[in-house]
């Protein structure tokens, strides 16, 4: 048995599932980039069949992401895959997303356990086997690397799922993901599960991939991935900062540091340079609006950091001491490569292309006017600054509506008021001004009184891009659509109230903050103008 295992991203399928979580074309083609720069295996792109516009994003990713960059063709290209449910419309949809890239795959799904097949499917258990084989053999028909998931395989009857992976061996799966889709198993379990199946699916072979999909509702979802993979399982689905459904998918730092750290207990590789996993945290933290907790394994603000004074002690005198990792093998600290005033328009082309961002002219010129602005105002701009100012510019939701001005006035003197001028679609003008209990609710509720879409601001973050008193501001807001709510029950609600992310960066804070809540308002009105259906 092979000692690589392939790491399968699903940041912007079963991550971007994650409420508040959604994405805009523009990001997901960014963090797909950053994903294949990693060197992820296989970049689960999305599910077509949701949204024209996610059919859209996928078939640009498997385009651009999915093939070997011009000039580069030692690059190491990932396969892209697209999600389908287990019928013919469905899998025609991924394979008209996947079909551009070098290496497409399709990966097809049907729940397997007792309580799916009864209530959400309502198919008995020799109908989900022969639709299994009719939908495999279909999509293979259509594309040659395919992929099959027994959904809520983690509670389904482990002979039953000998007899669907049989099938689908059969009918041309090349790779079984066994997803404990609602987080319910222990390691030990998990570990007897794909055990069984690599001894008992009849036609297993060398080419068959074994795959882990594990969520985290019982905090186990990097044990149990780790547990199967002891077990023989080749790949793991996984997402940056763990992102997805309920309380998440399986980390991808987490599952690779371990593999990384503990590799005399393993002995396996992985693909992944590490040092990005900071930046590429970050990355999808601006763009779902999904902040990091700071005690989170490897790219949480604190799991570097040392506060006992024991500890500071032990760590001054050898960093063994404390820490099981390097910072800097994480990319902690690694961005320090300083730019000022009087840097020029070459060395930031060049900067960014060391970062891995690839801007025509017309970019490239937008990005430098913000510099220079950016530089007027602050003397050292750092590589996070960068992000942050890329981040702002080019990658945001469909422009409704767009922020033209911004005055406020605040203190102790007087009511704090706002003054917001946006710009509306037909690029219409609008201001109004507000007063509120601070700057930034006076300018939210000039911003409301203009767009006029109901929602509750659920999360407010912000914090400072680098130290030092002129540092860029970074806030990240989470909104929910309270449209149509009214009509829904509680539990409805709970699953169906939209949540959007929204991000903003400026050394200005109160223009940060209404940046980052209109970028949520935005997708907000576009994903409700188009509607979208989720696994
Ligand atoms: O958790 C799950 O079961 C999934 C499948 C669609 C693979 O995400
Ligand atoms: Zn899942």
């Amino acid at each position: 048995m092979t000692n690589y295992v392939k790491i399968f991203d699903t940041t912007l399928r079963d991550g971007e599932q994650s409420p508040g979580a959604t994405m805009t074309s523009a990001e997901k083609l960014e963090v797909a980039r950053s994903l294949a720069r990693m060197g992820v295996d296989i970049i689960e792109a999305g599910f077509p069949a949701a949204s024209p516009d996610d059919l859209e994003a996928v078939r640009r990713i498997a385009l651009e992401v999915g093939n070997s960059p011009k000039g580069q063709p030692e690059f190491k290209v990932p396969i892209i895959a697209g999600l389908a449910r287990a019928n013919k419309s469905d899998i025609d949809k991924a394979w008209e997303a996947v079909k551009g890239a070098q290496k497409p795959r399709i990966h097809t799904f049907l729940a397997t356990s007792s309580i799916h097949m009864k209530h959400k499917l309502k198919m008995d258990p020799e109908e989900v086997v022969q639709r299994v084989s009719e939908m495999v053999t279909y999509a293979h028909s259509l594309c040659t690397d395919i992929e099959f998931s027994p959904e809520d395989a983690g509670r389904s009857d482990p002979e039953f799922l000998y007899i669907v992976l049989g099938e689908a061996i059969k009918a041309g799966a090349t790779t079984l993901n066994i997803p404990d889709t609602v987080g319910y198993t222990t390691p030990d379990e998990f570990y007897k599960l794909i055990e069984g199946i690599i001894k008992n699916t009849p036609g297993m072979h060398e080419g068959i991939t074994i795959s882990v999909h594990t969520h985290d509702d019982l905090g186990l979802a990097t044990a149990n991935a780790l547990a199967g993979i002891q077990a023989g399982a080749r790949q793991a689905e996984v997402t940056i900062n763990g992102i997805g459904e309920r309380a998440g998918n399986t980390s991808m730092e987490e599952v690779v540091m371990t593999l990384k750290t503990r590799h005399p207990v393993f002995g396996l590789e992985t693909g992944i340079d590490t040092q990005q996993f900071t930046r590429v945290s970050r990355l999808v933290s601006n763009y779902t609006g999904i902040v990091v907790q700071p005690n989170k394994a490897i790219v949480g603000a604190n799991a570097f950091a040392h506060e006992a004074g024991i500890h500071q002690d032990g760590m001054l005198k050898h960093q063994t001491t404390y820490e099981i990792m390097r910072p800097e093998d994480v990319g902690v600290n690694q961005t320090t490569l300083v730019m000022g005033k009087h840097s020029g328009r070459a060395a930031l082309r060049a900067r960014l292309a060391s970062m891995g961002y690839s801007l025509d002219d017309e970019e490239l010129n937008k990005a430098f006017a913000r510099f220079k602005e950016l530089a007027d105002r602050k003397k050292v701009i750092t590589d996070a600054d960068l992000e942050a100012l890329i981040a702002d510019e080019f990658y945001g939701p469909r422009d409704v509506f767009h922020l033209e001005g911004l005055q406020v006035s605040c203190g102790t003197l007087g009511m704090p008021t706002a003054t917001v001028r946006l710009r509306g679609p037909d690029q219409i003008i609008h201001d109004f001004a507000s007063m509120g209990t601070g700057p930034v609710d006076a300018t939210y509720k000039a911003i409301d009184a203009i767009i006029q879409t109901p929602c509750k601001l659920l999360e407010f973050n912000i914090h400072a891009v680098t130290e030092g008193i002129d540092a860029l501001g970074e806030v990240t807001v989470r909104v929910r659509s309270e449209n149509g709510q009214q009509t829904m029950d509680a539990q409805s609600e709970a699953i169906y109230a939209r949540v959007f992310g929204g991000h903003g960066a400026d050394t200005d804070i109160i223009v940060a903050s209404a940046k980052a809540y209109i970028n949520a308002l935005n997708k907000l009105i576009v994903a409700e103008t188009e509607g979208r259906q989720s696994v």
